[in-house]
Formats: C-alpha cells, sequence, structure tokens
C-alpha cells in the first residue's frame, strides 16, 4: 500500500471542480499551493478536507458513520471487501479509522501490517483500560489508521464475561476518538461472542456480505434474529444495514437464484451493486494490498466504486 499521487486534473475533480478552476484559486493564493516535487505538483488525498475548507465545502461525509463488517459464516469477504472500502474511502480524501476485531488479524495482514510492528491490540483498551488512541497505529497512508488484531487479542472473550458494562465497553472508548475520522470501519470475526456484541453495539451501520450459497443464506436469518435480541436487550437500532453478494458469478445457476431469493426476503437491505468473483480481490488480499491500486482497471476496483458510490451518492469519484 502507498499514499496515492493525483494530477492536477485527477485532484480537481475530486474536489469536484475543474482543474483551470484549481489553478487560477492556487495562483491567486485561495488554495495552498501543493508541494513541489522534481518540478511537478504533487497532489495527496489527506489533504482534501484542507482544500474543501478553503473551498467552503461542506466534508465530504457527515461525521459520525460507524460501520461494522459482519457476518457469523466465515469467508464470505468481510475482511477484503472492508479493508479494500476503507483504502479507497482514504484514496477519496476521508479520514478512515479501522478496527481489526479478528483475533486472526487478518485485516491487519490485509493492510500489509506485520504482527511483529504493534504492540496492543483492543484487549488493552477492553480489559487493561489503556486509551483506545494510544493503540492506534499508522499505515502507509496518512489518513488511514489502524487498531491492530492479533492472537494477542483471543483472551478478550472470556476476560469480558466477569466485568461491569461488558457489551458497551468498546462504544464507549470508541467515543473518545471518533470525532477524529470521518468513518469508523470494523471488521468482525464470523461468531457470536462479546467482542463482536462491542462491535455491533458501537456501530451504526452494518454491512453483511453474503455469498450466493444457501448456506450464508442461512446464516443471514441467524443474523438477522440475533440482531433483534440485541435491539430488544439494549434499546438499540442501527441507522443502515446494508446486505450486498459478494464472490458472484452470474454463469452460475445457484448464484442467480440465491440472489432471487435475497430480492424476495430481504429487499430492504440488499444493494444493488454486486461484488464480482475476481481472482484479483484474493491475490491482492494476500498480497497486503488494496485492490484499488492492485489491479485499477480490474472489475474487482471497479466494484468497489460501485458499491461507495451507492452508500455516498455525492462523493467525487471521478476514477
Ligand atoms: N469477490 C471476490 N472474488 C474472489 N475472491 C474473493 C472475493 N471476495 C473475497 N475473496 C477471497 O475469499 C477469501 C475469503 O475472504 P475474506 O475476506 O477473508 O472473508 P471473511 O473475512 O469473511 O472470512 C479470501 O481469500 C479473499 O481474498
Ligand atoms: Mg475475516
Amino acid at each position: 500500500m502507498e499514499t496515492p499521487r493525483y494530477t492536477a486534473k485527477e485532484f480537481a475533480s475530486l474536489l469536484g471542480i475543474s482543474k483551470a478552476a484549481l489553478l487560477k484559486m492556487e495562483s491567486e493564493g485561495a488554495l495552498p499551493e501543493p508541494r513541489m516535487d522534481d518540478g511537478t505538483r504533487v497532489y495527496e488525498p489527506h489533504a482534501i478536507p484542507a482544500y474543501l475548507k478553503a473551498l467552503g465545502r461542506p466534508p465530504l461525509v457527515a461525521a459520525g458513520r460507524r460501520q461494522i463488517f459482519l457476518n457469523f459464516k466465515g469467508g464470505t469477504g468481510k475482511t477484503s471487501i472492508s479493508a479494500f472500502y476503507a483504502f479507497r474511502l482514504a484514496q477519496l480524501g476521508m479520514n478512515v479509522l479501522m478496527i481489526d476485531l479478528d483475533p486472526q488479524g487478518h485485516l491487519t495482514q490485509c493492510l500489509g501490517i506485520d504482527h511483529g510492528a504493534f504492540e496492543a491490540t483492543l484487549y488493552n483498551v477492553l480489559i487493561e483500560r489503556t486509551e483506545i488512541a494510544d493503540v492506534v497505529i499508522d499505515t502507509k497512508m496518512p489518513n488511514l489508521k489502524l487498531i491492530p488484531a492479533s492472537l494477542d487479542l483471543s483472551p478478550v472473550e472470556l476476560s469480558l464475561t466477569s466485568m461491569n458494562a461488558r457489551e458497551l465497553r468498546l462504544r464507549k472508548s470508541l467515543a473518545s476518538i471518533q470525532d477524529d475520522y470521518d468513518i469508523v470501519v470494523m471488521d468482525a470475526s464470523p461468531s457470536i461472542g462479546l467482542l463482536n456484541l462491542n462491535g455491533i453495539l458501537a456501530s451504526n451501520e452494518l454491512f453483511v456480505p453474503v455469498l450466493a450459497d444457501f448456506l450464508s443464506y442461512h446464516g443471514l436469518k441467524i443474523l438477522f434474529e440475533t440482531l433483534t435480541t440485541i435491539e430488544e436487550d439494549f434499546d438499540f437500532l442501527l441507522d443502515n444495514i446494508y446486505i450486498f453478494l459478494n464472490h458472484f458469478n452470474a454463469s452460475h445457476n445457484i448464484c442467480l437464484r440465491a440472489r432471487e431469493a435475497l430480492e424476495k426476503h430481504y429487499s430492504g437491505y440488499l444493494m444493488k451493486t454486486i461484488i464480482r468473483q475476481d481472482t484479483k480481490i484474493a491475490e491482492a488480499a494476500s498480497m497486503g494490498m488494496p485492490i484499488n491500486q492492485y489491479a485499477p482497471t480490474n472489475r474487482g476496483a471497479a466494484d468497489i466504486n460501485s458499491f461507495i458510490r451507492e452508500i455516498y451518492p455525492n462523493l467525487p469519484i471521478a476514477f
């Protein structure tokens, strides 16, 4: 992963203005002058909020979106799609915090971070009361941060069991830093436990990747039953639930039938965007690279763009 550099034309399109307007406003001093490198102007995504402010524009998204990717079934794409989605949002200028809620640390690896590169996980926050800001680490992009996970996180379930307010610890901790970010994206493990319950209660939006098979479909039923119980027990309501099909192959009959079943029973939650099967997605994830950098012209990257367009219809995504 690396910080992308935009041309003036690309950068202007991300700000929703023309290149001519960008250059004119820079020369008049109405916008910051970009850094120069070898005689070329260097535009980077983390500069976007300052430019929007100078232009008198509102931030890219309304603040306070805390999102969790969850499905009790493994292998549906929670980790890879959440990582690619968060990276792409950062590429487009948002300030993003990712939280790895899975002791297997797949998200951490998917972002190219080695488990020797950090000392603390959410375990220290939820159990030992370390300040959450102290466990946030940098990635190679200044506007994409991470709370990493490793096997050190695995005793958290057992340790939480005997604690007070054990379900709401993450929500309370997160409150102290969430205003520093436009979006918080959490990647859950495929289990029903206290850590995931903390993740759900700290979120206001849920993303559920499903595979087009009937096992995933059954998992969805269990997920919704669990959510109903949580809503009742904790007087809690999610603002949005997005179900999306991943690993989709339109030439497989089962995919088409599963899609029909989802449209019939979950139409209110089903996203129009479908993430197609793409071997580049698996390759990118295994190399710790985001798909929009590894294979930006492939269908996987195009599907992540459509996904983001559907969630943030007003966000400029010009390329
Ligand atoms: N659309 C896709 N096309 C091809 N491979 C995919 C796709 N989505 C996910 N994968 C791959 O499937 C495997 C499981 O995905 P992962 O994100 O780890 O799922 P989860 O976190 O839900 O267990 C990984 O190897 C991943 O790279
Ligand atoms: Mg995972």
